[in-house]
C-alpha cells in the first residue's frame, strides 16, 4: 500500500485552516456588528455601573441581552470567555500549510526559474522574511504619527502592502507571490490579537483585580488594531482562494489586478460598517462593485494584448512541433505514470500524452499555459514564450 502523506497531511491542514478561518473571521464580523449597533443603555442604573451600550436580540429560539462595559465593570465575573483561540489555530495551520506547500514544494510552487533561480533554502527564507518584516514594519508605523489617522494610516499601509507585492512578484512564482501577500496581511492581523489585543485585555483584568483603575490608552490601542484587522479582512480572504485563479495570479501586472481588487474590497468594508451604526449609503456597494468590474475590464483586456502579441507572428504549427512542446514541458508530471521525483499520479487527472488528450483539455491547457504562465509548475524545463505562442496558435487551429 502506498500512502501519498504530504496530500493527506495537506487537506487535513487546509480543512483546520478554513473551519478556523471561519470562526475567526465569523466572531470577528459578529463583534464588529454588535459594536456598531449598540445603543445607549434604557435603564438608568446600568448607566450608573458603567454600561455603555445595550443592544437586544434574537437567535436560535431566544432573546439576547448584551451590554458593554465602557472600560470594565467594576468587578471581574467568576467566567470570562476571552475570544483568541480562533485567531491563533487559523495562524499556526495557516502556517504549517504554507510551509508544506510552499516551502517543502518550493520546487514546483513557489519558485519561478524564469525570474529568479533560487535555492529553495532561500526561497523559503526569503519568503519568512517578508512575513517577519510585515509585523515589524507594520507595528512600527502603528506606533509612529502616522497610526493616529487611520484614514492616512490605510494609504500608507495599503501602498506599502502593494510595493511588496510588487517585489514578491519579481521573485517568486505569482502563486507564490501572492501567498505571501495573504501570509504577511494574516499574520499582522493574528499578531495583533496575540502581541496588542489579548495582551491589553489582560492588563486591564489585572488591573480592575487590585482595584486599580485600568488605563483607558490600553483599549484604545486594542481597538485600533482591531479596526484594522477590520478592513484587512476582506483583502486576506481574496488572497487566499486566489490561488484557485490563475488569471488573477500568472498574468502580466498581477500585483496591480490584486492591488484594484483590494482596494474595491474597502467600499465594501465600508458599507458594512456604516450600514451597522444606522448609516445605509448603498453608494459604498455600487462604487466596490464598479471597481470590482473596472478591475476585470482592465486585466481581461492586457491579457487579450498580451495574448494578440504572442500569436501575431505565428503561422501554421503542425502536430509534431506541439507534441514536442508538450513531451518536453508537460508529460513528465501529466502521464498516466509520471517520472517526475514530486508527483504519483497525472495531477488532478489531467494527461497529455497525445493529440488527444491536448484537445480533449484545450481549454485548461490553454488557461494554465497560454493565456497564463502556471504550467509547467515553477517552470523547471524553461518553457519559452515562443513555445506557448506554437501551442497557444495550434489550440486555435483545432476550432477551425
Ligand atoms: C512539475 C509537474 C508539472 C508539469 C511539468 C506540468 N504540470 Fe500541469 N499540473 C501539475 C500539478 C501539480 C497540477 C495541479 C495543480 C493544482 O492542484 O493547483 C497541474 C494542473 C494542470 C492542469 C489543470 C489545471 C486546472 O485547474 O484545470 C492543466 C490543464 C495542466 N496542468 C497543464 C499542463 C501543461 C499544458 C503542461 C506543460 C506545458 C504542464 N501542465 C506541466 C504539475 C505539472
Amino acid at each position: 500500500m502506498e500512502i501519498d502523506f504530504s496530500s493527506w497531511l495537506g487537506l487535513a491542514l487546509r480543512w483546520v485552516h478554513l473551519i478556523t478561518g471561519i470562526a475567526w473571521i465569523g466572531s470577528s464580523f459578529y463583534f464588529i456588528w454588535l459594536d456598531n449597533s449598540l445603543k445607549p443603555p434604557a435603564d438608568p442604573k446600568d448607566k450608573k455601573d458603567g454600561v455603555g451600550g445595550e443592544l437586544w436580540a434574537v437567535h436560535g429560539g431566544g432573546f439576547y441581552h448584551k451590554k458593554k462595559y465602557q472600560v470594565a465593570p467594576d468587578h471581574m465575573p467568576d467566567d470570562l470567555h476571552w475570544f483568541k483561540w480562533e485567531a491563533y489555530a487559523t495562524w499556526i495551520s495557516g502556517f504549517l500549510l504554507l510551509c508544506l506547500v510552499y516551502y517543502y514544494g518550493a520546487g514546483i510552487y513557489l519558485i519561478d526559474r524564469a525570474k529568479l533561480d533560487l535555492h529553495p533554502v532561500d526561497a523559503t527564507l526569503i519568503g519568512l522574511g517578508f512575513i517577519v518584516g510585515s509585523w515589524i514594519g507594520y507595528n512600527a508605523l502603528c506606533k509612529s504619527p502616522l497610526g493616529k489617522d487611520n484614514r492616512i494610516f490605510g494609504f500608507v499601509w495599503f501602498a506599502l502592502m502593494t510595493a511588496a507585492t510588487y517585489v514578491l512578484c519579481q521573485i517568486f512564482s505569482g502563486r507564490g507571490a501572492f501567498i505571501h501577500a495573504g501570509a504577511m496581511i494574516g499574520t499582522v492581523m493574528a499578531a495583533n490579537v496575540f502581541m496588542v489585543i489579548i495582551p491589553n485585555q489582560k492588563k486591564t483584568v489585572a488591573a480592575l483585580l487590585k482595584g486599580e483603575k485600568p488605563d483607558p490608552a490600553l483599549g484604545k490601542t486594542a481597538k485600533q488594531r482591531s479596526l484594522h484587522n477590520n478592513y484587512m479582512t476582506l483583502p486576506v480572504l481574496l488572497i487566499m482562494i486566489s490561488n484557485h485563479y490563475p488569471m488573477l495570479y500568472a498574468v502580466p501586472a498581477n500585483w496591480a489586478i490584486l492591488a484594484g481588487l483590494c482596494a474595491a474590497a474597502w467600499p465594501i468594508r465600508e458599507f458594512f460598517n456604516q450600514k451597522h451604526k444606522g448609516n445605509t449609503d448603498h453608494r459604498y456597494l455600487v462604487a466596490g462593485a464598479a471597481g470590482f468590474v473596472l478591475v476585470m475590464l482592465a486585466a481581461s483586456w492586457l491579457q487579450t494584448q498580451a495574448r494578440l502579441e504572442r500569436l501575431a507572428n505565428v503561422g501554421k504549427v503542425d502536430d509534431a512541433a506541439v507534441m514536442e512542446i508538450v513531451k518536453t514541458h508537460c508529460t513528465a508530471c501529466h502521464a498516466k505514470t509520471p517520472s517526475h521525483e514530486s508527483v504519483d499520479t497525472a495531477p488532478l487527472d489531467v494527461v497529455l500524452e497525445t493529440l488527444k488528450d491536448l484537445r480533449q483539455h484545450a481549454v485548461r491547457v490553454k488557461a494554465q499555459t497560454v493565456d497564463a504562465d502556471t504550467m509547467p509548475l515553477g517552470n523547471e524545463t524553461g518553457m519559452t514564450a515562443e513555445e506557448r505562442a506554437l501551442l497557444g496558435a495550434w489550440l486555435e487551429q483545432q476550432k477551425k
